[in-house]
Parts: C-alpha cells; sequence; structure tokens
C-alpha cells in the first residue's frame, strides 16, 4: 500500500513540474510570470520531498514519467498557448484540485491504517503539501480562471485526465 501512494505521489508531482515548466515557457515573460514561477517553485521542493522519501523507502519511481514528461509538458503549453493566462489558470484549478483531493483520500487511508502513528510523518508532509496545492486552486481562481471559454469543459476534461495517470501511476 506504501508503495503504491509513494509512487502515485512522486508521479504527481513530477507532473505537476512538468505543467508548470510548460505554462512558463509560454507565459514566462508576462505578467503572470512570477506567479506561475512561485508555483512552480513550490512544486519543485514537493517533488524533491517526495524524491527523498522514494528513496529512503526503497521505492522505484512509476515506468510512466516519460510519458508523464511530456504530457504534462504539453498540457501546461497548450493550455497556455490555445487560451492564454486564464486557461493556464483554468488548468491549474483542475489540476490542483485532483492533487488536493487525491491527497485528502491518503490522508483518510492512513489514519485508517491499524497503526496511524506509524506513518507520522508522512501525514505530516502530505497535509503541507495538500495545503499548498489548495493555495495553488485558489490562485488559479483568484487569477480569472473561470472566465476562459469553455471553463467548465477544460476543467473536466484536464481532471478525467488526472484520475486516469493517477489511477496509472499507481499500479506500474
Ligand atoms: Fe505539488
Ligand atoms: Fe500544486
Amino acid at each position: 500500500m506504501l508503495d503504491r501512494m509513494l509512487r502515485v505521489d512522486h508521479a504527481g508531482e513530477y507532473g505537476a513540474n512538468r505543467i508548470y515548466a510548460g505554462q512558463m515557457a509560454v507565459l514566462g515573460r508576462s505578467q503572470t510570470g512570477p506567479l506561475i514561477q512561485h508555483m512552480w517553485d513550490q512544486e519543485k521542493k514537493h517533488l524533491a520531498k517526495f524524491s527523498e522519501i522514494l528513496a529512503e523507502n526503497r521505492v522505484r519511481p512509476t515506468i510512466l514519467l516519460p510519458i508523464w514528461n511530456v504530457a504534462g509538458f504539453l498540457l501546461g503549453a497548450s493550455s497556455a498557448l490555445l487560451l492564454g493566462k486564464e486557461g493556464a489558470m483554468a488548468c491549474t484549478v483542475a489540476v490542483e484540485e485532483s492533487i488536493a483531493e487525491h491527497y485528502n483520500s491518503q490522508i483518510r487511508a492512513l489514519l485508517e491504517q491499524e497503526d496511524p502513528d506509524r506513518y507520522t510523518k508522512l501525514l505530516q508532509i502530505i497535509k503541507e503539501i495538500r495545503d499548498e496545492e489548495l493555495e495553488h486552486h485558489d490562485t488559479g481562481l483568484e487569477h480569472d480562471a473561470e472566465s476562459v471559454t469553455g471553463y467548465w469543459l477544460l476543467k473536466n476534461a484536464i481532471q478525467l485526465g488526472c484520475k486516469a495517470a493517477i489511477y496509472a501511476s499507481e499500479r506500474v
């Protein structure tokens, strides 16, 4: 159970980094650049944390990283390119909401274990990261994510993709 959890969390943070890299490639020099950079910097720390925990527990990362590398970057860059800053923010809202929900369900699962005390440190880390994902989500909303044309459809399509990515990354 723990291996699967750590593997999917690492994959998610890896994908998030690639999404923000794609957004920065398009919007890096715009007014929104510093805002996106700030979120990306936090994602770098999330990824470093999970890389460290993976190594400590001798868990291998998912074999799908090369796919998340390309898919994440393309998602970040294309939403920014086609739909501008609002498109990028809508993408952020969709992804961060999915990740925060995912972390919440992990927190519940860990608390339901017979010996949750064993996971005190991990729970603390996941909660801290979850809170930052929620900040990213709120940042997206505050910067006009909902004003993009087709917001609902875009958000749901991206979240469907996130669910599929989570499902796959837990398994291989
Ligand atoms: Fe993150
Ligand atoms: Fe995030």
